[in-house]
């Protein structure tokens, strides 16, 4: 069945392979060049800038041994670990890691952030597992705090304090807590790396709606990442604001609802969505060559689908030139709303998985069913 989306905010989007001077990029150095001008794009104008990666490896302990996790039919066995990410301070996170009984190696795995969420059940360490991947949960939220939602009928939010330990310690960063919980995927890689349980060189992040933002931006700026996945995650993550499809979350709303999590400058953008120098296309490119996957609902309208699929072809433009696959940048769209429902999970894990051991996958990441994605995507 065939999809209609209904754009209303159409234009170009920005390129890629041309420096801001609109000098093209020709090499592969010349790409490296012109990441790090999306980067600060992406940083400075929208997410803040990411406190950097400590100079030291984190200090990790198990704290709680692998205990048989209740309804799992893969044998999941869940252990608990905290890290401190700084040799210089208590600081720490805590993280859940969820293996096989039956894994004879150190597996790929899939560091998802919602434990604030609570997500992971024994039916989801079961899909990873049955997939050859262990599965690790941290709370974002224990990084940078997420406000309770509020009715922004009466105005904008105030100001959020921007008080969570981390930016405390960076102050001159002004990153919002998408840019803080995209940090935190990077220092769970680190422990896992010193920890040496799982195979490092095939991590995938992944996340769900405000998780999904983090989990993209974490993955288009931190290169370790093997492969990147966004479940449902729209405005400020795989949608788009620069061609918004019908019910589509406007720039606005987001600005007004959820200052906190994006940099105070970004602010400035209120009323322009359609001046934005950059969308979700920079996020999808920055990943490239690496393959990016995003889920979504047909029904989610909020979280704009189709605006993913058009921003995601428009990255493919990077990917092709950084010779990968066009299959490298896909979707997986389903029935129904925003969840980051067990089909989303199953698609993540057979997608990093056909890339990372050449399993066949059963469905096509490049199909489009919408009829009216605007024309050049
Ligand atoms: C709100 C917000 C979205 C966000 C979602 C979520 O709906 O407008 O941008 O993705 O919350 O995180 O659940």
């Amino acid at each position: 069945m065939s999809h209609r989306a209904e754009f209303s905010g159409i234009r170009d989007l920005p390129e890629l392979l041309r420096f801001s001077d609109g000098s093209p990029v020709t090499s592969d150095a010349d790409w490296e060049r012109r990441r790090l001008e999306l980067t600060a794009m992406l940083e400075g104008l929208c997410y803040g800038r990411m406190p950097p990666r400590p100079s030291c490896s984190p200090v990790v302990r198990m704290i709680q041994p692998p205990v048989a996790l209740r309804g799992s039919e893969q044998r999941s066995l869940v252990s608990i670990y905290e890290t401190y990410p700084f040799a210089d301070s208590d600081y720490r996170l805590e993280f859940q890691l969820y293996m096989s009984g039956a894994a004879d190696a150190p597996p790929p795995v899939m560091i998802c952030g919602d434990g604030c969420w609570r997500r992971i059940t024994a039916e989801t360490a079961d899909i990873a597992h049955s997939r050859g991947f262990a599965l690790v949960e941290f709370n974002r939220c224990a990084l940078v705090s997420d406000p309770p939602f509020r009715d922004v009928s009466g105005g904008p939010r105030e100001a959020s304090p921007r008080d969570s330990v981390l930016q405390r310690r960076f102050k001159e960063l002004d990153f919002g807590a998408i840019a803080g919980w995209a940090w935190g995927f990077s220092r769970i890689y680190d422990a896992l790396e010193v920890s040496g349980v799982v195979d490092c060189a095939h991590a995938a992040v992944c996340g769900h709606s405000r998780g999904g933002k983090a989990s993209l931006l974490a993955g288009a700026l931190d290169s370790r990442f093997a492969a990147v996945c966004s479940s449902g995650s729209g405005s400020g993550g795989a949608g788009s604001w620069l061609l918004r499809a019908k019910g589509a979350e406007p720039l606005d709303f987001m600005l007004d609802a959820f200052p906190s999590w994006f940099s105070e400058s970004f602010q400035k953008f209120r009323g322009q969505a359609d001046e934005l120098p950059f969308d979700s296309h920079f996020l999808k490119a920055l990943c490239a060559p690496r393959p990016m996957l995003t889920t979504d609902g047909y029904a989610d309208l909020w979280a704009n689908p189709a605006g993913s699929c058009a921003t995601t072809i428009k990255a493919r433009e990077v990917y092709r030139f950084l010779r990968a696959p066009d299959d490298a940048a896909g979707w997986r769209l389903r029935d129904g709303g925003h969840g980051h429902e067990p089909e989303d999970w199953a698609a993540m894990f057979e997608f990093c998985r056909h890339h990372f051991s050449g399993s066949a996958l059963s469905w096509d990441p490049t199909e489009v069913l919408y009829e009216d994605l605007p024309a050049g995507c």
